[in-house]
């Protein structure tokens, strides 16, 4: 697999104008939390996805890292800490359904939005009064944060735009020559980002689904309401002081076009060399495809949407045909992702 990835092409692109950094392969914490106090960019694993990390009180270093992914500038960063009790680091409150939520929940796969601290850089927080807090469960990412004594502004270790990176293969595809170094161990469990939940206003709104589903925010604060839901419903309460202005920009998306389909059929799925297919269900001729994988579950199917769409690419697939998962629990989060990946 190494040497595969390895033997690839380098991606065609700004890297050598951007940057020519010689990117380190590392294989611990105190390597990865002593490049971040330097004002480094590390890339490391998570349950959800690999993150990029960096010194958030660090602008110079902030900086750095919007251009090695190409990141917009208007989309804010989430700030990674070690324990609930460190969220001083970050913010410059603690609302009653942040620590609710958080107690609930992490560590784990959610992230809180609340008060900026003035110490947390303008360019993580892209110019908002507010940052986005995250605890990981992963004990390599919370061992990182330990012993780096910082808070770690950390966006999914990818180029901008592509799907975000689930095994460190990936992360090191994308970013060698952009960034310091790789944590090149261990692969993540979730494979979808976390969910981020608004917790400054009078409810929670969840701006992005995630594993955390809306019915288990609602289990602890029973208000709480999805993004989607307060705009059809034209609630100001919510929607005039939430923003999350980087959900608009494109994400997700491989080189292939994403055909989304229900029910994959053969009439639906004509074998081709260029086709490629992942979803729950078989279908009859699938293995005349190139490429394709069914999963058992949604949860597989969750952790292994993005590495799927990023093999197609390695494998110059130009139509992935990706069944759409059902609206529930996970499901909804890559859902979310599929359409997105789609470019919808
Ligand atoms: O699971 C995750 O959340 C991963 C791992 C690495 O922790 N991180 C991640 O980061 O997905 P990124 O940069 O790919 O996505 C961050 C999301 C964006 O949708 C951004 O708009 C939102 O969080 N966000 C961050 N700070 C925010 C804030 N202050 N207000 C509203 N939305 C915010
Ligand atoms: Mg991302």
């Amino acid at each position: 697999m190494i040497a595969a990835l390895e033997s690839q092409p380098e991606i065609p692109s700004k890297k050598q104008e951007v940057s020519s950094l010689l990117t380190e392969r590392i294989h611990t914490p105190q390597d990865a939390a002593r490049i971040i106090r330097d004002g480094g960019l590390v890339a490391f694993p998570t349950e959800t996805v690999f993150g990029l990390g960096v010194d958030a009180t660090n602008t110079d270093a902030v900086k750095k890292l919007f251009t090695a992914k190409g990141r917009p500038s208007n989309n804010p960063l989430i700030v990674h800490i070690n324990d609930q009790q460190d969220w001083t680091l970050a913010a410059s409150e603690m609302t009653r359904h942040a620590d609710a939520l958080l107690t609930a929940f992490a560590p784990g796969p959610i992230t809180v939005v609340l008060p900026k601290l003035a110490k947390i850089s303008h360019l993580v927080s892209a110019g908002l009064n507010t940052v986005g807090l995250r605890i990981p469960s992963h004990p390599i990412a919370r061992e990182i944060f330990r012993l780096a004594k910082v808070p770690v502004a950390a966006p999914s270790a990818n180029r901008s735009g592509k799907p975000s990176s689930t095994t460190w293969q990936s992360a090191f595809e994308d970013l060698n020559g952009r960034v310091d170094a790789v944590y090149c161990e261990d692969s993540t469990s979730i494979g979808i980002e976390s969910t981020v939940v608004h917790c400054c206003g009078p409810f929670p709104v969840i701006l992005r689904p995630g594993a955390i589903t809306l019915e288990q925010v609602q289990q602890i604060v029973p208000e709480a309401k999805e993004m989607a839901s307060c705009v059809a419903h034209d609630e100001p309460s919510a929607t005039d002081a939430v923003s999350s202005p980087g959900i608009l920009h494109p994400h997700y998306q491989p080189d292939a076009e994403i055909h989304l389909l229900e029910k994959p059929t053969s009439e639906l799925i004509t074998p081709n060399a260029g086709s490629a297919y992942c979803g729950l269900d078989r279908f009859a001729g699938i293995e005349q495809l190139p490429l394709s994988n069914t999963f058992e579950t949604v949860e597989d199917y969750a952790a292994g949407f993005y590495e799927f769409l990023r093999q197609a690419d390695r494998n110059s697939i130009s139509r992935i045909f990706v069944q759409t998962a059902p609206a529930h629990g996970i499901g909804r989060a890559l859902l979310d992702r599929q359409r997105r990946a789609a470019g919808g």
